[in-house]
């Protein structure tokens, strides 16, 4: 049975050398790769009641967008500081350098919504905590958190769950 891993592609020393870039273009471009991984993030949130998506800039707009029409709800943009027009909310969080801010629309959610937050990558999971957290501002409930990979080694999943949350990834690797 083919696996998401036998279409992400390995990078060896991007961005930096001794990092191994998981690289989901080659995932995306494969129509059996893109449905593996829709399909995949379907069934590992089957059960749960999902009234609408939020998807992390910008890899995780891809998957969204898509996992959004399946499931039958919207779609709801989380993105880098400075692009959304309406008014907005922000949150920073921690990269390996320096700091990011990313936003959402004030009125993009509304109180008692159940969300489902995805992205393509966890590693350290500061990303998807402060997608989490702008939800959560708004009144919202994250009721999963749904990756394509998981780097287990960077602590993602542990950050996640210490935070309440329930974690789905399709695949992990060691190492980062
Ligand atoms: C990558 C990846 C996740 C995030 C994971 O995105 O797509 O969004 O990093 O890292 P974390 O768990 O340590 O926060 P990146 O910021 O490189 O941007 P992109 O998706 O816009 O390419
Ligand atoms: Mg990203």
């Amino acid at each position: 049975m083919a696996h998401v891993t036998d279409y992400i592609r390995t990078i060896p020393d991007f961005p930096h050398e001794g990092i191994q870039f998981r690289d989901v273009t080659t995932l995306f471009a494969d129509r059996d790769g893109l449905r593996l991984a829709i399909e995949g993030l379907v069934a590992a949130c089957e059960g749960l009641e999902i009234d609408t998506v939020a998807g992390l800039e910008a890899r995780g707009f891809i998957l969204g967008g898509a996992l959004a029409d399946r499931l039958g709800t919207g779609f709801v943009p989380i993105r880098k500081k400075g692009k959304l027009p309406g008014r907005t909310i922000e949150q920073a969080y921690t990269l390996e350098y320096g700091e990011a801010v990313v936003e959402m629309h004030d009125d993009a959610l509304h109180a008692g919504q159940k969300v489902l937050l995805v992205d393509d990558l966890l590693a350290t999971g500061g990303t998807a905590e402060a997608g989490l957290r702008l939800i959560e501002r708004l009144g919202a409930e994250v009721v999963v958190c749904a990756f394509v990979i998981d780097l287990k080694d960077l602590g993602g999943r542990a950050r996640l769950e210490g935070l309440g949350q329930r974690v789905e990834a399709l695949c992990a690797y060691e190492g980062a």
